[in-house]
């Protein structure tokens, strides 16, 4: 698929996870149905794009990052070169498809979008690879779903730009060479776990992007209502940022759910009161834990006495697939202290069982407060 970058898609639709065990999703748990992981075909891109910003200087937060960035593509240009083959990995809604939109537009050149899933075979890849044009991106999301054969072809398009295709069948089969473009490879995956080492190895850049700070959330609230129109104050933006879980897609989210709020309620701003009223509402809670993350530490705290567990059972009990478990949910209950990860398994924190009122085991590793990993 080719997508001029200045015509790019807003969010993708929400990934979904298929369900495991008996695990029921509650209808309206609106928070954890955005966060979930697709393991089905890639879902389409839809919607348009006013949110997603276009260049370094619109990206807000990561500065660490975007410094590196800036001058990674600064000197590839200067060289009139294609950028390294570049992995960007971190948590969903973060913002990685953002950035390859990004480094596609201040390189000037287009941007290929495609997704591990939908590489189905080799024949794939080699469309993909044969429409570049001279330095142009080439993006994978969720490139840990590559198949093997596909992968292995990658790593030939990476370090030599050649592609071999057999084509023909029986004795007339043979191997065609094809040289490709010089081109950037942009890879996204929100576990760099499930990666190889051979297709990590490959990358010249890797880079994560971290939960945001509350204060780049604010910002980004606000520029968000400000491209909705709707006037916010900064305590309002404050408000919502504080409780998005560090991640500008849930933020975004949050700030046309409680614009709904404030119109409704004949508002012609958002102010803290609106916005909190409004997010409880949601269920999402001062802290800013939605309704999916209160169940894993309600099940860990009153089904497995505050932990440790296993994360494959305490995801069957959840009926969530580990992976959503480890990329989805526990990023941000971890970097908030609700929850720790031992060598022995997942622990509910004393902050966790006190914020939700609940009494964790005197024995409970939790409950120790100083148990530092
Ligand atoms: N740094 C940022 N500044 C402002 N808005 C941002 C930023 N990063 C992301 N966003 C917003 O959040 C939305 C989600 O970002 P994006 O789709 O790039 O996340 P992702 O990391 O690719 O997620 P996934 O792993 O689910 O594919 C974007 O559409 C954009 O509007
Ligand atoms: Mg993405």
């Amino acid at each position: 698929m080719r997508v001029p970058h200045d015509d790019g898609p807003e969010d993708e639709a929400p990934k979904r996870a298929p369900r495991r065990g008996g695990g029921e999703r509650r209808r309206g748990d609106e928070a954890a149905v955005e966060r979930e992981v697709d393991a089905g075909a890639r879902p389409q891109e839809s919607g348009g794009n006013e949110l997603r910003p276009r260049t370094f200087a619109e990206y807000i937060g990561q500065a660490a990052l975007k410094r590196k960035l800036e001058v990674f593509v600064a000197a590839a240009k200067g060289r009139s070169e294609p950028l390294d083959h570049t992995l960007l990995h971190g948590p969903p809604g973060l913002g990685k498809t953002t950035m390859a939109h990004i480094l596609a537009n201040e390189l000037g050149v287009q941007l290929h979008l495609t997704s591990g899933p939908a590489i189905e075979h080799k024949g794939v890849l080699a469309g993909h690879l044969t429409a570049l044009g001279a330095r142009d991106v080439l993006f994978i999301d969720e490139i840990h779903r590559l198949s093997p054969t596909v992968e292995e072809s990658l790593y030939a398009a990476m370090e030599d730009r050649r592609i071999d295709l057999p084509v023909g069948e029986g004795s007339r089969a043979r191997t065609i060479n094809i040289d490709l473009q010089p081109f950037t490879l942009i890879g996204a995956t929100t576990r760099t776990a499930m990666l190889s080492g051979p297709l990590r190895d490959r990358f010249q850049i890797i880079e994560g992007i971290e939960l945001y700070g509350d204060d780049e959330l604010a910002a980004i609230v606000e520029r968000t209502a400000s491209l909705l129109g709707f006037p916010i104050t900064a305590d309002g933006a404050r408000e919502i940022g504080r409780r998005s879980r560090g991640t500008p897609r849930i933020a975004n989210r949050l700030t046309r759910r409680v614009r709904d709020f404030a119109q409704v309620d004949g508002r012609v701003e958002i102010a803290a009161t609106v916005a909190s009223k409004a997010l409880d509402t949601l269920g999402i809670d001062k802290e800013g834990l939605d309704s999916a993350d209160r169940r894993l530490l309600t099940m860990i705290i009153e089904g497995f006495d505050g932990g440790p567990v296993g994360v494959e059972a305490l995801a069957a009990s959840l009926g969530e697939p580990r992976d959503t478990l480890e990329s989805v949910y526990e990023p941000f209950l971890l970097q908030r202290g609700f929850l720790l990860r031992t060598p022995r398994g997942r622990v509910a924190t004393l902050k966790a069982a006190q914020h939700l009122g609940l009494r964790l085991p005197a024995g409970a590793l939790g409950a120790q407060g100083s148990f530092g990993i």
